[in-house]
């Protein structure tokens, strides 16, 4: 089946309804356009793969901290920062119809929806406001961060000096965004309110492509062997100095060969030093040892969870003769294994099972399931990306065995009970 089709998008948005991973928001209200809720399954991929990056990107490392900072800052960032002045979009209007639309997203002078003429192009500030407090006025105007990055420039100071580290270190965060998108879409691609996984990497001037390149390829290893997204479905922009955002001296996009087209997955900035400078009077980093006193530059690497998760899905997503299957690396499956008796009526079989379920569950997430038939119960968890089904037969009874099932491969195996942990976690994390 053709990779890239709007039939194949259909197909990912169903099956992630239909089973749970991302539903309409407000659906029963008649949705929100372009808002969408992580159901049960889609919570545990989007959790999995949040824990994955914390652990590659500050656990595991130690040049890294992390930080969980206020959605809502002083004002007075996003001044510095130049969000207030220059985070905008050109916006056109159509006379006729009065739909919106990005200037830059349309190659003719009218309307696309009803050919009427457009008027004049905008710049529309893309950062959402709200009030803070009872009072309704000009001072009590706030924003929701556009971004998790000005947070982490703002606590420079603190969490340097709290956690002692040297150049060059980095400190990252995860946390939801907020864009007034002019155009949001194609499902959790482009939405008006989303979570990025940031980092801002601090480092001497000098050696900032250095740091750039060892970016460039920490992101490379995380989006194919963290993700197991295919390298062919990959690949890097150098942004043009003319579409360069307001802060960046050198951008990389990542895109990434989604159903809809090729579009941005996360980006690589040099960020020179343009925040720090404009955050702070004095230059915030003191090593006393070294005798140095300067405003570090800034690499940073920024990744979009929902587009990660579009990513994971969609390179995930196989149609066979028989069955759909999400071939998920298991770090990122919503279950690790299922567990099923191979009768429902047989009170011996479930009994067993459930003893094998409650001590598996005590180190993976684990599905139950003692409905229909055992092909039918494999193709369900097929399709929700579940690498492993046990099936607890009689033999499990009279000689310790269960049969386990292999996702991918579809081959069954006998494994004594007492080895299943230890078999599951060697297979995991052989993949
Ligand atoms: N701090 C830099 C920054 O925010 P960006 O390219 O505007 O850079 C970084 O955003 C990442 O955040 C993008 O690469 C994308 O993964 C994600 N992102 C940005 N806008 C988004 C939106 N409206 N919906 C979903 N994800 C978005």
């Amino acid at each position: 089946m053709e990779k890239n089709s709007n039939q194949l998008m259909e197909k990912i948005i169903s099956l992630c309804k239909r089973r749970g991973f991302v539903f309409p928001g407000s659906e029963i209200y008649g949705g929100l356009a372009n808002s969408w809720d992580y159901g049960p399954l889609g919570t545990e991929l989007k959790n999995n793969i949040k824990q994955l990056w914390w652990k590659r990107f500050v656990h595991m490392r130690d040049d890294m901290v992390g930080i969980d900072a206020a959605l809502i800052m002083n004002p007075k960032v996003w001044e510095a920062s130049g969000h207030v002045a220059t985070f905008s979009d050109p916006l056109v209007e159509c006379k006729k119809c009065h739909h919106r639309f990005r200037a830059d997203y349309i190659d003719s002078k009218n309307c696309p929806d009803c050919k009427g003429d457009l008027m004049e192009a905008k710049q529309f500030n893309l950062m959402l406001r709200t009030f803070l407090g009872p009072v309704e006025d000009k001072d009590s105007i706030v924003y929701f961060r556009p971004e998790t990055a000005q947070a982490i420039f703002v606590d420079f100071k603190n969490v340097q000096e709290t956690s002692r580290k040297k150049l060059p270190f980095g400190i990252a965060q995860i946390g939801k965004a907020f864009r007034n998108e002019i155009t949001p879409g194609n499902f959790i691609f482009r939405t008006r309110e989303f979570e990025q996984m940031e980092i801002e990497y601090f480092t001497k001037e000098s050696l900032w492509e250095d740091s750039f390149e060892h970016w460039r390829s920490q992101m490379q290893a995380w989006m194919t062997n963290d993700l197991g997204l295919d390298k062919n479905n990959i690949h890097e922009l150098d942004v043009p100095k003319s579409e360069l955002a307001h802060y960046s001296k050198k951008t990389i996009d990542f895109e990434y060969d989604y159903p809809f087209g090729t579009k941005e997955l996360y980006g690589l900035a040099y960020r020179t030093d343009f925040d720090l400078k404009n955050h702070f009077k004095e230059a915030p980093y003191r090593d006393e040892e070294a005798g140095e006193v300067l405003y570090p530059h800034v690499i940073e690497p920024s990744f979009g969870v929902d587009r990660s998760i579009l990513a994971v899905l969609c390179d995930a997503y196989v149609e066979e003769k028989e069955r759909i299957v999400l071939k998920l690396k298991p770090q990122l499956a919503p279950y690790k294994v299922a567990v099923f008796p191979l009768l429902k009526n047989k009170s011996e079989l479930v009994e067993k099972a459930r003893e094998i379920y409650n001590h598996l569950k005590q180190d993976f997430v684990v599905a139950w399931d003692d409905r229909g038939n055992i092909g039918k119960r494999y193709y369900s968890q097929d399709e929700i990306g579940t690498p492993y089904c046990v099936t607890v037969d009689f033999d499990t009874l009279e000689k310790g065995e269960v049969t386990v099932r292999d996702r991918d491969t579809m081959k069954q195996e006998k494994v004594t009970m007492k080895d299943l942990k230890q078999y599951i976690t060697e297979k995991m994390y052989a993949n």
